[in-house]
């Protein structure tokens, strides 16, 4: 006991990890994906002088549903369900209490003093919750209950049906950056009351005034269709985190989410000019959250905490090298020629583990997501200068180059359930 103490104590001081990968521009540093728990995640920020930097931080934890949420991968033309995180607590509520309590605190000492935070739950804890934020935030704090109502399927005889969310808001002072936003409010039958110095629009549905924004939003859920849709199970919409962040910061203030899912946060915050730390402890989450913000063109950091101590695949990579007669210059050709998985443990369900093998079996690549190529890998940071991502079922699979000096190589390979693997070549 009193040795593995220790050893946790010791875990605590280690200073943030080195990047594994950078995407895009070395300049805009500040954004950072981290991969680990976010407790260990947010300590290390604070060791590196992130306290009181953070101008907003959204969370979306598990709700206490006890349930676990899949995402929803394709392998070819197949669906495979995997676990994308639990939300189960053996230990009940004080269990998750607990949990949370902790982590707020330390948001606590990473947010601004004129910093707002966001915390998004439902009616299954969150007036549990509401007490926990006045006593670590201050009940003078709280800034506003957001109901956030949304259409989905599914009712109750036994109740009325739970058809919205709750996102408590508090400040750390007095003092905090807030700028309304505005909404419409349609007049009485959609009429025009003409009063003076009120201004009044019309669209199609009739007369309306524009108002600040009141407490309950009203915005769809991410459907089936939409564009947005990533396929991981509690995906928020886009629009949902951009009042959010809207109403609280200005472009180059840093926002964060401690528990980032696919990403949403950082992808908004990055459209938005805003900088973003965003963390999760899934391999699925982050790797989602990579490929949305790669897609958006932005620059960011990814930090591995929670290095596994063997890659949960293998891949099987060749290099041709064919040196360019009369020159000093190689062609190089590398190809991905096989994959196999290590662990399929976290498929949700008989049917999906069956299609999983079926898929490995018929064409394991298949499984391969992404892949990059780092031609000229230095410090241990992944820097890759092609990217290919599978889109509409195909992906590259060769890529060919010619180049001069040799240099130390890095190829990354990603399968759909969001473990990665480095194959470094000196
Ligand atoms: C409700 S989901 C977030 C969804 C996200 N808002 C989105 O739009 O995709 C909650 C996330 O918290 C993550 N999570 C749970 N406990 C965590 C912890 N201790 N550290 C980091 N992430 C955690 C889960 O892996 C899951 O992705």
């Amino acid at each position: 006991m009193q040795a593995a103490r220790r050893q946790h104590k010791n875990a605590k001081s280690k200073p943030l990890i080195q990047s594994e990968e950078i995407r895009g521009k070395e300049g805009s540093l500040d954004n950072m994906l981290i991969h680990g728990d976010n407790k260990a995640a947010m300590k290390n920020l604070l060791e590196q002088g992130y306290g009181g930097k953070i101008q907003m931080i959204y969370i979306d934890p598990p709700f206490f549903s006890k349930a676990d949420y899949d995402a929803v991968v394709k392998a070819g033309d197949k669906q495979i369900r995997h676990l994308a995180y639990e939300d189960k607590w053996s230990k009940g509520m004080s269990q998750y209490l607990k949990m949370m309590a902790s982590r707020l605190y330390l948001m606590k000492e990473l947010l601004a003093d004129d910093g707002l935070i966001f915390l998004h739950l439902d009616w299954h804890v969150v007036h549990y919750a509401k007490v926990i934020m006045d006593e670590i935030f201050g009940e003078k704090h709280f800034v506003n209950e957001i109901i956030w109502q949304y259409k989905s399927g599914g009712s109750s005889k036994k109740h009325f049906s739970r058809k919205h969310d709750t996102i408590l808001v508090y400040s750390k002072s007095t003092k905090y950056k807030f700028f309304p936003l505005e909404e419409k409010s349609y007049n009485r039958q959609y009429k025009p009351y003409r009063f003076k110095g009120v201004k009044e629009y019309k669209d199609d549905l009739g007369w309306y005034t524009m108002v600040n924004m009141k407490d309950v939003w009203s915005i769809d859920m991410v459907g089936r269709t939409s564009s947005e849709r990533t396929g991981y199970a509690t995906q928020k919409p886009e629009a949902l985190i951009e009042r959010m962040i809207s109403c609280c910061t200005e472009e180059g203030d840093l926002c964060a989410d401690f528990f980032c899912g696919s990403g949403t946060l950082p992808v908004v915050a990055g459209r938005m000019n805003r900088k973003f730390i965003g963390c999760d402890e899934g391999g699925l989450a982050i790797e989602s959250s990579v490929s949305r913000l790669a897609q958006a063109g932005q620059s960011f950091r990814v930090f591995d905490m929670k290095k596994e101590p063997k890659p949960k695949l293998k891949v099987d990579v060749e290099i041709l090298e064919e040196e360019i007669y009369g020159t000093d210059k190689t062609h190089l050709r590398i190809r991905l020629k096989s994959l196999r998985e290590r662990q399929l443990h976290k498929t949700t369900d008989g049917k999906s583990l069956e299609t999983a093998l079926e898929v490995l079996e018929e064409d394991a690549l298949q499984m391969v997501h992404a892949w990059s190529i780092d031609y000229d890998y230095q410090d241990g940071i992944h820097r890759p200068d092609v990217v290919f991502v599978r889109t509409k079922g195909e992906l590259t699979l060769e890529h060919e180059r010619i180049i001069g000096e040799k240099k130390p190589m890095c190829i990354k390979v990603v399968d759909i359930f969001g473990n990665v693997v480095f194959e470094r070549m000196e």
